[in-house]
C-alpha cells in the first residue's frame, strides 16, 4: 500500500498515465485472414505469393505477410478495372454517389480499427490516426459523393479518362488512398492502387469495404509490393492516367517514364516549406501551430513546416518558449492515447534522418529535450536546429522526419525571399497578427498551399498540390477532380504540316530585306544564329525570310519574360484585359492586310482567311472578357475559417504554337496566358511564321509591356528541347504538328515543371476546343490560401 500512487501524488506531478487503445480487434483481424495476404483483384483476394512483412515501426513485430505482385499480376488488376470501366462510367453521376457514400458511411463505422491498423502498421499516434487521418478519409469520401452527384450536371461534357493507376507512400497511408481513389471513382475512372510496401494493410481492409460497399468487380484493384510494382504500373500501356505522391526523384522517374505515352499525370512530392513568424505574431499560436506543422506524424509530412524563418528581433525569445514547448512533448508507445510523438515508419528512414542530421546539425546548434525513449523500435526525439545559413543542406533538402530547422530574417522582403529560396513550392505558413503583414506576404509565398495563421489544415473541398519540383496537379475540390477527366470526343491525329518547297520558277525575292526578326523583351532581334530562312507561299512563291531561333535566342527570350511576368501579374485583371481589347482593335484596322497575308501563305479560299482574322478578333474578346472573371472560388472548409482557391499565374510559359490555323492557333495560345498574369515565348508555326512577325508590330501598339509576349521563330523539333528543359521556364505547351510531345515531357523532369502537349492530336481551334477551361486550367495554378474568418 506504501508505494501506491495517490491522487494527491498525481496532483502533485501531473505525471501522464498510459491511456493505452487496446490492438485486439485490429490483430483479430489480422489472425482472420491467416496474417497472410494476397493482392485484391476483380473483387477477389488472391491467393498470398512471395513477398515481405508489415512490420510495426514501434516495436519490430511482424504484423503479417504480404506479397509482392508479379507482373502478371499487375496485368491481371489491369485488365480486371479494364473490363470494369465501361459499365461503371455507364452508371449515372447518382448511381456513383451512392457507392462513394457508402464507403462513406462503412468508413465511419470501421473508423476506430482503421485507425488502430494504421497506428500498429505505420506507428503513427493513435490520436492522430483516429482523429484526422479517418475522418478526413471519411469527409474525402463524402465529398466526393457529392461531385460525383453533380458532375453529370455540372461538367457534362467531360467523360472520365478511364484506368488510373495510383501509388502512394507510407506517411499517410489510408488518407493518400482516399485522395486518390475518391475523386478516380467519381469521375467514373476504375484504379489499379498500390500502396507503400511499409504500409499495406489499411488499403487491403479498405478493400475489404468495396466488397461491403457492394461496389462492382474490379472498380477498385489493390496490388502490393514495391517500387518495382510501381513501375511496372507506371509503364503499363492498359493504364490512362498515373497519379502518384512520394518523393520528388521517383516523381522525377515517373516524369520520364511517362513521357511520350500520351498517360495523364499528376504528382505530389516533397517538400521543405517555410514557417514565418513574425515579430507581431501570437507566440503561443505560433510556437503551438509549429508543434502541428513539424511534429505532426513525426514530421514525415510533405507539407510539414520544417523551416523556419523567425524574426530576428524575437528570435531567441521564440526558440525559448519553442525549447519549453518540446521538452512537454510525450513521445512513446503510438496507440498511447497520450503521445504526441509517435514511430518512424521503418528502419530505413529512421537512418536517414540520423545521417542527415549528423552530417548538417554541426553547422548550427542542435537541441533535442531530454524525453523518454522507448528501449524498442524506430523513434528519434523531436529536435530544432538554429542558426543555420540558408544554404545549409538541412535548411535546403527534406528531411522527412521531426527534425525543424532555422533561420532569421529582418525585413518582410527578407522573409519572403527566404522563405522562396528553395526548389519545392508545395506549403508556406506565415504569422503575423497584423492583417497588412500577413496578407501581404502571402501571395508573394512560392507554394500551392498558405496557411496564415495556420498550418497543417486539409480538407477535401480544398485543393492541395505543389508548385516547382513539389509536383503539379491539386488534390481535393473541383480542381482535382479534373485531374481524371477528359473533353468528350476522340481528337483526330494531327498531319504534321511540311515547309513549303519552292516553286520551280520562283517568282523574284522582294528587292527590300524583308527579313522578319525574333521578337524579345518588346524589342526586335537579330537571331543569334545570323541565319534566316526564306518562307515559300502556297503556290510556292517567296512571301519572305524569316530568322531562325537557336538556344541562346530562348535563353534570351526567356530571361525577358521572367523580368516582366512579375510586373505582369500585378497589373489588375482590368488592365490586362483592356490590353487584350486594344489588341483586338488593332488586329480589326490591319484584318485586311492579315487575311492577305494568311491567304499568301497558306493559300485556300480567300474568305477563309478572312474568317480566320475575324476569329481571332473574337478570341481576343473571349479572354478580355474572362481575364477578370476568373480569379477562382471560395471554398467550405468545416473550420473556423475560409480557403480562397486563387488562380495565380504559372508563371513564364514555353508554346509551341499550331500550324493549321497559324494566326488563330497563335493568339488562342497567347491570350489566355497573358490574360492570367503569365508572360510566354512563343514559338509560332513552322512553316507559316511570318503572321507571328506581323503580329508583333500589333502588340507594338497595343500597350502589351516588352517581354509580356517573346517571339522565337523557328524549327519546333530544335526548340522545343531547350524550351522544356530550360529551368526557368515554369510550362511547356506544344500544339505543333511535329512530333515533339515525347521529347517536351522527358526534357520537363529537369525541374519538374508543367507540361500541356497534343501528343499528335488535332485541336478544332476554331470551336469551344480552342478557347475552353483546359486554357484556363493550365494558364493558371490554383493557390488555396487558408484564411481565419469569422463565421
Ligand atoms: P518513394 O517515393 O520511393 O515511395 C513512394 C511510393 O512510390 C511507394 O509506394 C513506392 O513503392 C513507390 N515507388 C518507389 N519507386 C518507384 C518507381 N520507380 N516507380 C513507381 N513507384 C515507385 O519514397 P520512400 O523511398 O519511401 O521515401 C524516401 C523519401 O521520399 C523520404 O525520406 C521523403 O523525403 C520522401 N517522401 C515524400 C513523401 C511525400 O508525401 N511527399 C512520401 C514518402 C516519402
Amino acid at each position: 500500500m506504501g508505494n501506491q500512487v495517490t491522487v494527491s501524488d498525481l496532483m502533485d506531478s501531473m505525471e501522464y498515465g498510459p491511456a493505452t487503445e487496446s490492438a485486439a480487434e485490429a490483430l483479430a483481424w489480422l489472425v482472420d485472414r491467416g496474417d497472410r495476404f494476397g493482392h485484391f483483384i476483380a473483387g477477389q483476394f488472391t491467393e498470398p505469393g512471395d513477398g515481405f512483412e508489415a512490420k510495426n515501426p514501434a516495436t519490430g513485430e511482424v504484423l503479417a505477410t504480404l506479397t509482392q505482385a508479379t507482373p502478371a499480376e499487375v496485368d491481371a488488376a489491369v485488365d480486371a478495372a479494364r473490363k470494369a470501366q465501361p459499365k461503371w462510367t455507364g452508371l449515372s453521376g447518382h448511381a456513383r454517389a451512392r457507392a462513394l457514400y457508402a464507403l462513406a458511411r462503412l468508413i465511419q463505422k470501421h473508423a476506430r480499427l482503421i485507425a488502430v491498423l494504421e497506428t500498429l502498421d505505420n506507428g503513427k499516434p493513435i490520436r492522430e490516426s483516429r482523429d484526422i487521418d479517418v475522418p478526413l478519409a471519411a469527409r474525402h469520401f463524402y465529398y466526393h459523393a457529392g461531385l460525383a452527384q453533380l458532375l453529370d450536371k455540372d461538367l457534362a461534357e467531360h467523360v472520365p479518362l478511364g484506368v488510373c493507376g495510383q501509388i502512394i507512400p507510407w506517411n499517410f497511408p489510408f488518407l493518400m488512398l482516399a485522395w486518390k481513389i475518391a475523386p478516380a471513382l467519381a469521375a467514373g475512372n476504375t484504379v489499379v492502387l498500390k500502396p507503400a510496401e511499409q504500409t499495406s494493410l489499411t488499403a487491403l481492409l479498405f478493400a475489404e469495404l468495396t466488397s461491403e460497399a457492394g461496389l462492382p468487380a474490379g472498380v477498385v484493384n489493390i496490388v502490393t509490393g514495391d517500387g518495382a510494382v510501381g513501375e511496372r504500373i507506371v509503364t503499363h500501356p492498359g493504364i490512362d492516367k498515373i497519379a502518384f505522391t512520394g518523393s520528388t526523384e521517383v516523381g522525377r522517374k515517373i516524369r520520364t517514364a511517362t513521357a511520350g505515352s500520351g498517360k495523364a499525370l499528376s504528382l505530389e512530392l516533397g517538400g521543405k516549406s517555410p514557417y514565418i513568424v513574425f515579430e507581431d505574431a501570437d507566440l503561443d499560436s505560433a510556437v503551438e501551430g509549429l508543434v502541428d506543422a513539424i511534429w505532426f506524424n513525426q514530421g514525415q509530412v510533405c507539407c510539414a513546416g520544417s523551416r523556419l524563418i523567425v524574426q530576428e528581433g524575437i528570435a531567441d525569445a521564440f526558440h525559448d518558449r519553442l525549447r519549453a514547448r518540446m521538452a512537454a512533448l510525450r513521445l512513446g508507445d503510438p496507440l498511447d492515447k497520450c503521445i504526441d510523438i509517435g514511430a518512424i515508419v521503418d528502419e530505413t528512414q529512421l537512418s536517414r534522418i540520423e545521417g542527415m542530421v549528423a552530417a548538417g546539425a554541426g553547422e548550427g546548434a542542435l537541441f533535442q529535450p531530454d524525453c523518454h525513449m522507448p528501449g524498442r523500435g524506430c523513434f528519434y526525439p523531436p529536435t530544432l536546429i538554429t542558426g543555420l545559413s540558408p544554404a545549409s543542406t538541412l535548411m535546403q533538402e527534406e528531411i522527412f522526419g521531426p527534425v525543424l530547422v532555422s533561420t532569421t530574417f529582418r525585413t518582410p522582403a527578407e522573409a519572403v525571399q527566404l522563405a522562396n529560396d528553395t526548389r519545392y513550392g508545395l506549403a508556406a505558413s506565415v504569422w503575423s497578427e497584423t492583417i497588412g503583414v500577413a496578407l501581404d506576404v502571402a501571395p508573394k509565398l512560392t507554394a500551392g498551399v498558405i496557411w496564415v495563421n495556420g498550418s497543417n489544415m486539409f480538407d477535401a473541398a480544398a485543393g492541395f498540390g505543389g508548385l516547382r519540383e513539389s509536383g503539379f496537379g491539386r488534390e481535393g475540390g473541383w480542381e482535382g477532380l479534373m485531374e481524371y477527366l477528359r473533353p468528350k470526343g476522340t481528337a483526330k491525329p494531327l498531319k504534321p504540316l511540311a515547309l513549303a518547297e519552292r516553286a520551280d520558277k520562283p517568282a523574284p525575292a522582294d528587292p527590300l530585306d524583308r527579313t522578319a526578326k525574333l521578337y524579345i523583351g518588346g524589342k526586335q532581334a537579330r537571331p543569334d544564329s545570323g541565319y534566316c530562312r526564306t518562307v515559300y507561299g502556297a503556290r510556292g512563291r517567296i512571301v519572305g525570310h524569316v530568322g531562325l531561333g537557336n538556344r541562346k535566342d530562348i535563353r534570351n527570350a526567356v530571361e525577358a519574360a521572367r523580368k516582366a511576368q512579375g510586373a505582369w501579374a500585378a497589373a489588375s485583371a482590368h488592365n490586362r484585359a483592356q490590353i487584350l481589347y486594344y489588341i483586338a482593335e488593332n488586329l480589326s484596322t490591319r484584318a485586311g492586310e492579315f487575311a492577305d497575308r494568311l491567304h499568301a501563305m497558306t493559300g485556300g479560299p480567300k474568305a477563309k482567311a478572312a474568317a480566320e482574322v475575324e476569329a481571332t478578333i473574337d478570341r481576343l474578346f473571349t479572354w478580355a472578357a474572362r481575364a477578370d472573371k476568373a480569379a477562382g472560388e471560395i471554398k467550405a472548409v468545416p473550420i473556423r475559417g475560409t480557403a480562397l482557391a486563387m488562380n495565380t499565374p504559372v508563371g513564364v510559359i514555353g508554346a509551341l504554337c499550331p500550324d493549321e490555323v497559324p494566326l488563330l492557333g497563335l493568339v488562342s495560345v497567347l491570350a489566355p496566358a497573358i490574360a492570367m498574369g503569365n508572360a510566354v515565348v512563343l514559338v509560332p508555326s513552322d512553316p507559316f511564321p511570318l503572321i507571328a512577325t506581323d503580329f508583333y508590330q500589333v502588340l507594338d501598339t497595343s500597350d502589351v509591356p516588352g517581354g509580356v509576349v517573346n517571339i522565337v521563330t523557328g524549327s519546333h523539333t530544335t526548340l522545343a528541347a531547350t524550351l522544356a528543359a530550360h529551368m526557368d521556364v515554369d510550362a511547356v505547351w506544344s500544339f505543333s504538328s511535329s512530333d515533339i510531345s515525347a521529347e517536351i515531357e522527358r526534357a520537363a523532369a529537369g525541374n519538374l515543371k508543367r507540361t500541356w502537349v497534343n501528343h499528335g492530336r488535332a485541336c478544332d481551334w476554331t470551336g469551344e476546343d480552342g478557347e475552353g477551361r483546359a486554357f484556363l486550367r493550365a494558364a493558371t495554378e490554383v493557390k488555396t490560401v487558408w484564411i481565419p474568418w469569422g463565421a
